[in-house]
């Protein structure tokens, strides 16, 4: 099969086996050239880690720090004339380099939501590794089951109390329009909170606990974004940011649960935005980071999944001075982000922006680029003309 981009929206609906293979090889690169994380995990679970930050999380773990990593995700094979999901053919890229390279690697595919998922995790961690002493919580999924009532909750993304207007920009097309988003109800609220909030994490971290499958000082991390002002109403004060707040909630339940646990920790941390499959739903967005991709090219501080998770282990996490803290007790990799003189250029050119200005004043190529790279499309050394097999099964 010859597999090319097939765009519809936000999402691409064919991924490319080699290519993804390729991403995952690069990230590899990227950690390997960094040197190896002193003190660094050694058994690590990662809930979430087929694509962007859980991913890239997992891939500095095994390959900064040789860890055997167990990764749970939820992607969907391969069928009759349809490609894989990229989390799919990452997982399978991934695996792969780190068997090569004699580290243990394992997979479970599956709802990381799910009694069954989380049984099967614990059964394999007890078989195979004894314990964990690193968990990383990076899901972000649309929809929820809930273990206990059954109930199936979509979280959205919406602002609270009022409608939020703005800009947006279809990356597809490169046209820049004004949305108007609706605020939630009470119940999306709620949903969304069960959805992206902190219950499931501390369902994973207690049941961990319970089976005595951390090891003694084990850590948590799970990720969040708080962002420039611009986007606030649709993220940091929407349903969101509400599920956030809940997840900071979890980190601190969790946190006191890890220091009896031979003095480990659990936090959040907040990261960059980025181009990612979760980030391209969110309305706005996309424009503020094809804003902000410009801005930070052009410093020469642009980062993405790899750089950011890097720098989170080797400065925060495994740093010689262990993790810095915000006031909120969450650690920061959004640092370069939040600078003022980047906000300040991205709050510049904001207001200006337009469909016919959007290449010009944007890098909105480079965000094109990138979200074809999550999909395995556009790396160097592929030949995208060759027939692929796109079946391959899970390792
Ligand atoms: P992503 O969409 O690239 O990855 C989501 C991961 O969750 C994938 O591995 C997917 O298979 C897995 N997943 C989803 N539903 C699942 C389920 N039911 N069971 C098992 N696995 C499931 O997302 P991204 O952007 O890496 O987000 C991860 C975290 O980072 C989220 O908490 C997000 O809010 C946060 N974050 C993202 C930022 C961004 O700009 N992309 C910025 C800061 C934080």
């Amino acid at each position: 099969m010859i597999i090319k981009p097939k765009v519809r929206g936000f999402v691409c609906v064919t991924a490319h086996p080699a290519g993804c293979a390729a991403h995952v090889g690069e990230w590899i690169s990227h950690v390997k050239s960094k040197g190896t994380l002193p003190n660094g995990p050694r058994k690590v679970l990662v809930i979430g880690a087929s694509t962007g930050y859980g991913l890239a999380s997992r891939v500095t773990a095994a390959f900064g720090s040789g860890a055997a990593t167990l990764g749970i995700f939820y992607e969907r094979p391969s069928e009759e004339g349809r490609t894989a999901t990229p989390g799919w053919y990452n997982s399978i890229g991934f695996t792969r380099a780190a068997h090569a390279a004699g580290l243990y690697a394992k997979n479970l595919n599956g709802d990381a939501f799910s009694r069954e998922i989380k049984a099967q995790a614990l059964e394999t961690i007890r078989k195979d590794l004894g314990q964990v002493d690193l968990v990383i919580y990076s899901l972000a999924s649309p929809r929820r089951t809930h273990p206990a009532t059954g109930a199936v909750h979509k979280s959205v993304l919406k602002p609270i109390g009022a409608p939020y207007t703005n800009k947006t920009v279809d990356t597809d097309k490169g046209i820049v329009s004004t949305v108007t988003i609706e605020p939630a109800s009470e119940q999306e609220m709620a949903d969304t909170i069960a959805v992206m909030g902190g219950e499931d994490w501390e369902l994973w971290m207690n049941a961990l606990a319970e089976a005595k499958l951390l090891a003694p000082g084990a850590q948590s991390v799970a990720y969040s974004y708080i962002g420039p002002e611009v986007t606030w109403a649709i993220y940091k004060n929407g349903t969101i940011g509400l599920a956030k707040n809940d997840l900071e909630r979890a980190a601190r339940n969790i946190d006191s649960l890890l220091k009896l646990n031979g003095g480990g920790r659990a936090f959040i941390s907040v990261n960059k935005a980025l181009v990612t499959q979760a980030s391209s739903a969110i309305p706005v967005v996309p424009l503020y980071i094809s804003i902000l991709y410009k801005i930070m090219k052009a410093a020469g501080t642009h980062e993405g999944c790899i750089e950011q998770m890097q720098r989170l282990f080797a400065g925060q996490l495994y740093g010689a001075s262990g993790p810095r803290f915000d006031e909120a007790g969450r650690v920061r990799v959004d640092d370069l982000e939040m600078r003022g003189e980047v906000q300040a250029a991205v709050a510049g050119i904001w207001p200006g922006v337009t469909t016919e200005n959007l290449e010009a004043l944007t890098d909105i190529a480079g965000y094109r680029s990138e979200f074809l790279k999550l999909f395995g499309f556009g790396l160097k050394g592929i030949d995208y003309e060759a027939d692929s097999e796109p079946h391959m099964p899970m390792l």
